[in-house]
This record gives structure tokens, sequence and C-alpha cells, in this order.
């Protein structure tokens, strides 16, 4: 297993360029955000497994592909991780959804936990955790083991930007969890920013800023 897939595909690329410029608006930035999550939630599904079934087609009966076992579930990191959910939940209308609030301290960087709500059976389903900035990988980190706590065996994590820190952090910790991401930036700043970035997702898909 690759342990990052860094999805370079040119749609992906040029919506991502707009929604890094700092003039582009909230209501833009919100909306690339919902399509380029539809394209990432190709690629991270990309090897879910199937199985056949019979169907009747108008002509004649056939050995049809369909996802095999269990349905996903989509773990929302919040808040940002809402933005990427949408496009996902779209793409996989059926998957179940689950949220894990973590806040970072602002002085020491570290996430603090102020809400988890996961479905029960995480254990039968291939679990996608969603936030689109992997920066110091803290929140992150800590989200898995809060998922991986709660039963959850098989991880993916989806996000739109990630800087080296984090790739590595997230690898030494969890080396288990694939990253799909669409750019992997050069680093983080003193206060654990993505430079070059987009800056803070969660203000910039909210218009918090
Ligand atoms: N979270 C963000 O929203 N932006 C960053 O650059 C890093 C963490």
């Amino acid at each position: 297993m690759d342990h990052v897939i860094h999805v370079t595909h040119p749609l992906v690329q040029h919506k991502l360029t707009i929604m890094r410029d700092k003039g582009t608006s909230t209501a833009v930035f919100r909306q690339l955000l919902r399509e380029i999550s539809l394209l990432l939630g190709y690629e991270v599904t990309r090897d879910l497994p199937v199985t056949t079934k019979t169907i009747e087609t108008p002509l004649t009966d056939m050995e049809a592909p369909t996802l095999k076992g269990k349905k996903l579930a989509l773990i929302s990191i919040l808040r940002a991780g809402n933005g990427l959910l949408d496009g996902v939940l779209e793409l996989i209308p059926s998957a179940r959804v689950g949220f894990v609030g973590l806040y970072r301290d602002h002085d020491t960087l570290q996430p603090v936990q102020y809400y988890f709500k996961v479905p029960k059976d995480l254990p039968q389903r291939r679990v996608i955790a969603v936030d689109p900035m992997l920066a110091t990988g803290n929140s992150s980190v800590k989200a898995i083991d809060l998922l991986k706590d709660a039963g959850a065996k098989d991880i993916k994590f989806l996000c739109l930007l990630a800087a080296p820190e984090g790739i590595a952090r997230m690898k030494e910790a969890h080396p288990d969890v694939q990253i799909i991401t669409a750019a992997i930036d050069e680093k983080l700043n003193d206060i654990g920013y993505i430079i070059p970035g987009l800056g803070d997702a969660g203000d910039r898909m909210f218009g918090t800023k």
C-alpha cells in the first residue's frame, strides 16, 4: 500500500489553485471544495471491494458488478471536515456519517476533544476520515486514535492539503492509514499553518474572518 496518494488530476489542481488565492470569495471557495471533494471521493473509493449480482437488463440476464460488504462510514473532523464531507456524501449517499469534534489549542497546538459521535458498527465498515488540512498531524492522529478506540480497523484519511510534517506524524502513529491528498505543500510556519497553504480552511469556508 502506498502510504500517500497524491491526486494530480488537472481539474483538482486547477480548482485548488483558485481556492488558494486569497481573493477567492467564501461562496466560490465552498463551491470548489464541494467539486474537489467529488473528485477526491472518486480516488478514495478506488479500491473498494466489489462482487457481482445477477440482474436483468432489458435484453438479457447478466452478472453485474456491485459494491461488496457494508457501506462506508464517513467521519468529518469538525469543523472544516464538513466541507469535504458534503461532496463525498453526494457520491456515496448511503454512507453512514460520524463526527469528531477537535479544536486546536493555539498555544500548545494540541487537539482538544469536544464531540464524538460515530456509527456503532464501525468495525464492519471502511472508514473515511475527512479533514481538508493535514498540518501538524496532531488533530488527525488524535481523531484516528479515537476511531480505532471505537473499533475502526480499515481507515483512510482524505484531505485537501498535507504538510510533510503532518504526513510524517501520521505515518509514524498510524502506518496502516492511507492518506489521499490533492497537494503536498512545502512546510508549516511557526504557528502550525501550512505554507503556501490556503489559510484557515474553516474561516475560508464559513467566512468567519
Ligand atoms: N488548519 C488550517 O485551516 N489551515 C492550516 O494551514 C493549518 C491548519
